[in-house]
């Protein structure tokens, strides 16, 4: 496997503001881009993408995993996470679940007063569920 790309994370920053933009989220109102380094150094966005019945609701880190899936990217380096606060928001458990499956060292960059702070995927999920655990002929 290759190092892959720096991580430059107020590049991929401005990469996750730009990707809010497109944020449909008429029912919480809170608009969140995400920017997906891959290992190839391209950058795959996502945004929340909310719906009427809210539990179908989709956050903007799943949509870009989801994005990144299908246009054949499955290695990843570093996630960028945008809102309008400030002081960063972190991922939730369903988003830190799904980062884990494909790269327990993910960098999760989030926003902060000061720049910006990292943190892995796994440091996020502690004895965290992944592939390795499902042992095929288990029941
Ligand atoms: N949301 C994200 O897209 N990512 C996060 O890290 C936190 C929450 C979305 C889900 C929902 O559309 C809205 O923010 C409010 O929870």
């Amino acid at each position: 496997m290759s190092q892959g790309p720096t991580i430059d994370p107020a590049a991929l920053l401005a990469e996750a503001h730009a990707a809010r933009e497109q944020a449909y989220a008429p029912y919480s109102r809170f608009r969140v881009g995400a920017a997906l380094l891959c290992r190839d150094g391209s950058v795959v966005r996502g945004c929340n993408v909310e719906n009427v019945s809210y539990g179908l609701s989709v956050c903007a880190e799943r949509t870009a995993i989801g994005n990144a899936v299908v246009s054949g990217q499955r290695d990843f380096v570093a996630i960028a996470v945008a809102t309008a606060d400030p002081s960063g928001t972190p991922p939730c458990g369903m988003c830190r679940q799904v980062l884990y499956e494909f790269a327990p060292e993910l960098v999760v960059i989030m926003e902060t007063q000061e720049g910006s702070e990292q943190i892995s995927a796994a440091e996020l999920l502690p004895k965290g569920f992944g592939p390795e655990d499902l042992a095929p002929g288990q029941e």
